[in-house]
């Protein structure tokens, strides 16, 4: 067991909710154990300029009872750096010179896949430190805390929506967060009822979604008493047209770590469903015979995108990512004694430790789109042509699956 006497905890990348339980489950488990804990504010940047700092924040029991695990965001604070990307020859030298001025034996860092790939750099500089994941894009191999969270806020604010969408009939596209894949939009739009679903996965052909738009919507408003109805459409932020190309907006630029800000794949979409519309000879006798037809001033229906940004990842925790967060932030520690440098938390099953490779838990996990299908058959748009559902079965004897 490797002897240590203090630890540093570390949050980086986005915030997102469950990351105050993993700050709080360190804490506490350390403490119990006789181990100190200090926050490294502000991520890889504080980490770099620890030695600057007078002092550093004790997570003792009065200072932890402090922090309200479900609250998203992060009491040690973010940033998002690469160390091996600062134009500093000493970065690792300096950060060791840091971790001993205040007698930080170890780090335990909570991030998603570029925090990661800092893990692993970090421990092959002889610093040793665990990872325990954290991204609200779920793209890591195993869980990751601030996922649950976000998949809840994205259904609540898709379903809010659908009072004004039903109010002024309008077609409601919602472009959510997520990065390259569409873990937070699947299962949020899921979560809504949304009619449909983009993302990044599955390249969306326009005119397989104007058709599902058209068939449900205009149904539903014919339909209704008082002539209301609405589609939702939730698109995650990476979406690929169906030449797979990304329809992002070029001019938003890129985040510190290097990434390109993902934003406009909402308003293409809207676009894309406006022209459609207007070009479209059965949209003006749908608009009469529903009453909504006034000559120059409202002659399609109306599409507006929303972009809720970081809505999706702030406010408060799940009950689930506190719970993920509190176990995972505390055996953790554990790893660290074990002197496992360099591995990541996968989950606490009865009293069995999972853990994997940082360099492993790190390679991007895309959804399933062998489930798509199921999803299809319940009538939800993905933005193709929908597929069978390719099942086979598999009996579980000696032990289940469990994720909490
Ligand atoms: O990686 C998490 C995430 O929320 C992505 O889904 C999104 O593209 C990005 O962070 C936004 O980051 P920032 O807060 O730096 O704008």
């Amino acid at each position: 067991m490797a002897s240590i006497k203090r630890i540093g905890v570390i949050t980086s990348g986005g915030d997102c909710g469950g990351l105050n339980a993993v700050i709080k489950g360190v804490a506490r488990y350390a403490y119990s154990l006789g181990i100190e804990s200090v926050v490294i504010p502000n991520g890889y940047a504080g980490l770099y300029n620890l030695v600057e700092l007078d002092k550093v924040v004790l997570l003792n029991a009065e200072r932890v009872s402090k922090i309200e695990a479900s609250l998203a965001g992060s009491e040690a604070g973010h940033s998002r750096v690469k160390l091996s990307k600062i134009k500093d020859p000493n970065t690792y030298g300096r950060i060791k010179e840091g971790l001993k001025k205040f007698g930080i034996d170890a780090l335990i860092i909570s991030g998603g896949d570029d925090t990661g790939s800092v893990v692993v750099d970090l421990s092959s500089h002889g610093i040793p430190c665990i990872h325990v994941p954290k991204t609200m894009d779920l793209d890591l191999q195993p869980y990751s805390v601030g996922g649950d969270s976000a998949v809840n806020r994205i259904s609540v604010f898709t379903r809010d929506l659908k009072t004004t969408g039903l109010s002024h009939n309008r077609i409601l596209v919602i472009e959510v967060f997520g990065r390259y894949v569409g873990h937070t939009a699947f299962r949020g739009g899921v979560g809504a009822e949304a009619d449909c679903i983009l993302i990044p996965e599955i390249p969306a052909d326009f005119d397989v979604v104007y058709d599902h738009m058209k068939t449900t919507y205009f149904g539903r408003v014919m339909r209704s008493d008082v002539k209301a109805g609405t589609y939702i459409i939730v698109v995650a932020e990476g979406l690929k047209n169906a030449s797979g190309e990304m329809l992002y907006d070029e001019s938003a630029g890129v985040d510190a770590f290097g990434h390109k800000k993902l934003a406009g794949a909402g308003k293409y979409i809207r676009q894309q469903l406006e022209k459609r519309l207007k070009s479209d000879p059965e949209v003006m006798d749908f608009m009469k015979k529903t009453g909504m037809y006034a000559p120059g001033v409202y002659e399609i229906p109306e599409v507006r995108e929303v972009t809720p940004g970081h809505l999706v990842r702030c406010g408060g925790s799940s009950a689930y990512d506190v719970n993920f967060g509190y176990k995972a932030g505390a055996v953790a520690v554990l790893l660290l004694l074990e002197g496992k440098t360099g591995n990541t938390i996968v989950n606490v099953d009865g009293n069995k430790i999972h853990y994997m490779s940082t360099s492993e838990a790190i390679k991007r996990r895309e959804v399933d789109i062998k489930e798509v299908a199921l999803f299809e058959s319940l009538g939800i748009c993905f933005g193709r042509n929908p597929q069978k559902f390719e099942h086979e079965f598999s009996e579980v004897k000696d032990g289940i699956v469990r994720h909490l």
